[in-house]
């Protein structure tokens, strides 16, 4: 039987086996991923759910959020010590695990092993906000990924996504050097630079490997990035208000600390507010 294709065709199966075998057993998610490393930037995104968090008591007297791709639960816990009702899913079994034992004293939030990343579209629509942290960029059509996520908010319910790298055709030559300079100095403290430069050299090449993970987990990083903009236009269809913020995110403390004060941008969160009632978005 045909296997489901990705839009570039590559199989379907081969992604989400991909990310059960990147997000395994002892994965440590903090290790390259800026967001998690850098207490600034950890900080910011952690303020900016408090205060969607906040606007849905003020205006529903509620706060149900689906979270998307909870990892081990870093913004699950935030999320839920702000008092919301939270719904977090994850792809990788290990993960679900982890997220099971951490909140297992926590009636406020459940964990949903999504194995095939499309339970989730069997939920019923009433969440006041999805959030999808450092997640978009694994999901191959991630514009129909967000249409469909759309269709499970309440009216008035926000849907907010961080921590993706930017479409990189729009980059500028120095945001461009800059964003791959500095993860190839990280990179270098790494270790395993041989199969580094091996996959380098194979994607310079643009041939992607769906029996690697590197190739596979890392989707849109190891291609384009993520097209913020055709987002912003499919948000623009369903919410009232859409806020694109862009920021730098690197992995080395001092490259971080740099790129922030010499306002470099490589990677962008959305927050679409208020949806339509009736707004485009379909499972
Ligand atoms: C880079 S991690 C981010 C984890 C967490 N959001 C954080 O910021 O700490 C991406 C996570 O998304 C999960 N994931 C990828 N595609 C998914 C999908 N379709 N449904 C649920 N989880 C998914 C992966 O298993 C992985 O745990």
């Amino acid at each position: 039987m045909d296997q489901p294709l990705t839009d570039d065709g590559q199989r379907l199966q081969a992604v989400t086996n991909a990310q059960e075998a990147a997000y395994g057993h002892g994965v440590d998610y903090v290790a390259g991923s800026p967001h998690l490393l850098h207490h600034r930037l950890r900080a910011w995104l952690v303020e900016r759910m408090w205060r969607l968090v906040d606007t849905s008591f003020a205006r529903f007297g509620r706060c149900r959020v689906l979270e998307v791709g909870g990892g081990h639960g870093t913004f699950t816990a935030q999320l839920a010590a702000m008092g919301a009702d939270v719904t977090v899913t994850e792809i990788s079994k290990s993960s679900a695990d982890v997220l099971c034992t951490h909140f297992r004293h926590s009636p406020n939030v459940q964990v949903m092993h999504d194995a095939g990343g499309e339970e989730i579209f069997a939920l019923p629509a009433d969440f006041d906000i999805v959030v999808c942290i450092s997640v978009l960029h694994h999901i191959p059509d991630y514009l129909t990924f967000v249409r469909r996520l759309t269709a499970l908010l309440t009216a008035g319910g926000t849907l907010t996504t961080y921590q993706d790298p930017d479409w990189y055709p729009r980059r500028s030559h120095l945001e461009a050097a800059a964003d791959r300079g500095s993860y190839f100095a990280w990179r270098t403290t790494q270790g395993h630079l041989l199969d580094g430069a091996r996959t380098r050299l194979r994607r310079l090449r643009g041939c992607y490997d769906e029996s690697m993970a590197a190739d596979m987990t890392e989707y849109h990083v190891v291609r384009k990035g993520v097209d913020e903009q055709a987002l912003v236009e499919f948000f623009n269809t369903a919410f009232a208000h859409v806020d694109l913020l862009r920021y730098w995110s690197t992995q080395g403390a001092a490259l971080q600390r740099l790129g922030e004060k010499l306002g470099l941008r490589n990677t962008f969160g959305i927050e679409a507010t208020d949806r339509r009632p009736g707004g485009s978005g379909s499972r």
